[in-house]
């Protein structure tokens, strides 16, 4: 299997929770090793920006008030077939109809506040992983290249 590199972001409702340091335990427990990982609070043009692929549908605007609402956490997560993987571990979008176990199912209170993103494909990995790291920001500890 491929190592591949994805984009993770732990949403406001993690933090204010106080479950970032459970949630990056499931990803390490199943071979995701942070390579690159930052607390930032999102500008409303970084939102914006990260989310534009949704900027027609009708929960943008929500989506990007609950995304700038407190900090955030980016990670780029790497790991045999880590695109597939992390949305496994994830959950589906809405926590309502998430698999129990997954974070999602144990941690989210709706679909906004849905606790994790993660890249839907590896060509969006690419992207949303550029969006917030230089390469020289990612530090490929585990896997050398
Ligand atoms: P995320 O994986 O961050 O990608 C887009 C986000 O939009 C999604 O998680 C949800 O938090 C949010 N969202 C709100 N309503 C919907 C919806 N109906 N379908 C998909 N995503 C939604």
């Amino acid at each position: 299997m491929a190592i591949e590199r994805t984009l993770s972001i732990l949403k406001p409702d993690a933090l204010e929770k106080g479950v970032i340091g459970k949630i990056i335990s499931r990803f390490e427990e199943a071979g995701l090793t942070p390579i690159a990982i930052r607390l930032q609070h999102l500008s409303q043009r970084e939102a914006e920006g990260f989310y534009a692929v949704h900027k027609e549908r009708p929960f943008f605007k929500d989506l990007v008030s609950f995304m700038i609402s407190g900090p955030v956490v980016v990670m780029c997560l790497e790991g045999e077939n880590a695109v597939l993987k992390n949305r496994d571990l994830m959950g589906a979008t809405d926590p309502k109809k998430a698999a129990a176990g997954t974070i999602r199912a144990d941690f989210a209170k709706s679909i906004d506040a849905n606790t994790v993103h993660g890249s839907d494909s590896l060509e969006n990995a690419k992207n949303e992983v550029a969006y917030f790291f230089r390469s020289t920001e990612l530090f490929p500890y585990t896997h050398k290249k």
